[in-house]
């Protein structure tokens, strides 16, 4: 008899290796690769297996597509960012961290999908049952009608799922499924939970909606693999402690993946801001420190305020505090705003913050960083005519500003809020109405400091 296989799968991400490794080939992350007996190859010799059974490719256009209509939660942006809505038999795994707002935004749709009568069901393994009554109370009484148990097995729940057959199910959260006798939680279960959800998914055509909470550094708390297994991942983000919150998809089989949907936590419940540039253009202060950045999510621009403060510090190496963007994105504009622009920064800390809570991911946030700190470290706030200035573009590693994309709905949609000329690298082609084009960071940084008012506090 063949002596079994040892393998060693990584529990992050289940990457299988020969080996033992300190180092996961497949995901990078340190010690996670555990010993295990390898399953025992279907069929044996690769020469037998391709015998058995061999399958006939189909030409693509002879495959019939799934049209199936489409879930709409009656929540435009959680339906946006989906694609359309949930596609009928799909798993969505919606990510966030505790206090977000998951728990609400799931029971918001699960409430207006029930009321247009589709038959849900919301499973907590988290909360009790009076415990979600009370948050749906919050919600309306739709909220009230849609059908809850408070379970944590696996098993039971799988087992009510196939009696009640709903069209739309949540699981709250897939974290605390427990499978068999094991602990809930673990990597283990995390993924046969998960598998199990999907084979009833499959199977009888219900759509789950899984909830999933998020490590502090963000990445979905468990396996990597789980990503991998559900067909949507949507994470939805924000601080705690401000009210704007950003939905936004990272992985979608049935659509991109650039678009976002705003909301604002109330007392009743999330409630959709289509209109947010109008929100963020409304708060942000005409202070030194304080620009506007023309971003695009998605398909949609959107303006939001970025705001740098530059204090002298004695600490070495200065601290360097990034919110909203990315550290390594802010630690390169620094060092181009010194080298290129003469923004002398080395005694002073600096701290940057996207307002609202907002994200921004894209490059196309460099020059409002880069002005932001300008500004802060002059103690000038900038202006065009009263107004916040917005921006845009990419700075390069020589100084030189870079074209991104958009240019026009960018410069429109700042227009549309009363900020005229907007700083940004020169467009791809011709002229745009409403952009003040520089060619070099150093030449923004000159004509936003044209534009700037000492403060009254400088
Ligand atoms: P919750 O959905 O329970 O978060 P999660 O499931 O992501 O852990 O709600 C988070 C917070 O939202 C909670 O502190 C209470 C607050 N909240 C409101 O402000 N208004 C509301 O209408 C509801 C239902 C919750
Ligand atoms: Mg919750």
């Amino acid at each position: 008899m063949a002596k079994p296989r040892i393998e060693h799968v990584c529990t992050e991400c289940g990457h299988a290796a020969l080996t033992w490794q300190g180092q996961c080939p497949g995901c990078g992350a340190w010690n996670t690769l555990e010993k295990r007996a390898a399953a025992p190859k279907a069929g044996g010799t690769k020469r037998s297996r391709s015998r058995a059974g061999a399958a006939t490719p189909t030409p693509l256009r002879a495959v019939e597509a799934e049209r199936s209509a489409r879930v709409l939660s009656g929540i435009a942006e959680f339906d946006r960012v989906l694609g359309g809505g949930m596609v009928p038999g799909s798993l969505v795994l919606l990510g966030g961290a505790p206090g977000i707002g998951k728990s609400t935004l799931a029971s918001m749709a699960l409430s207006n999908i029930h009321a247009s009568g589709a038959p849900t069901l919301y499973v907590s393994g988290e909360e009790s049952a009076p415990q979600i009554r009370t948050r749906a109370e919050r919600l309306g009484e739709a909220a009230l009608d849609v059908p809850v148990i408070a379970e944590n097995s696996l098993d039971a729940v799988l087992a009510t799922v196939e009696a009640e057959r709903p069209a739309v199910c949540v699981i709250d959260s897939v974290q605390t499924m427990a499978v068999g006798e094991g602990t809930p939680g673990s990597v283990a279960a995390v993924r046969e939970a998960t598998a199990g959800l999907m084979d009833v998914a499959k199977r009888l055509d219900v759509t789950m909606l899984l909830i999933g909470h998020v490590t502090k550094e963000g990445s979905l708390a468990g396996p990597r693999a789980l990503e991998h297994l559900v067909d949507c991942v949507l994470h939805f983000e924000g601080e705690r402690e401000r009210t704007f919150r950003t939905l936004r998809a990272v992985k979608n089989r049935f659509g991109a993946t650039s678009e976002t949907g705003v909301f604002e936590m109330r007392e009743g419940g999330l409630v959709e801001v289509a209109d947010a540039s109008a929100r963020f253009v409304g708060e942000a202060s005409p202070a030194p420190g304080s620009v506007i950045f023309c971003s695009m999510e998605g398909t949609r621009p959107l303006l939001v305020e970025v705001q740098a403060l530059v204090n002298p510090t004695e600490m070495v190496p200065p601290r360097r505090t990034a919110t909203g963007v990315d550290r390594n994105r802010l630690a390169l504009v620094l060092a181009v705003l010194t080298r290129h622009a003469g923004v002398s920064l080395s005694a002073a800390d600096v701290f940057v913050n996207v307002a609202g809570g907002v994200r921004v991911d894209e490059p196309g946030a460099d020059l409002a960083v880069a002005l932001a700190v300008a500004s802060a470290h002059s103690g000038r706030a900038l202006e065009t005519d009263g107004r916040p200035l917005a921006c845009f573009g990419e700075v390069g590693l020589t100084g030189e500003l870079r074209y991104v994309a958009h240019a026009e709905r960018r410069v429109a949609e700042a227009r549309k809020f009363g900020l005229g000329r907007v700083i940004a690298p020169r467009p791809a082609e011709g002229s745009v109405d409403g952009l003040a084009a520089s060619a070099t960071l150093a030449d923004a940084v000159r004509a936003a400091r044209a534009r700037g008012r000492l403060s009254a506090a400088a």
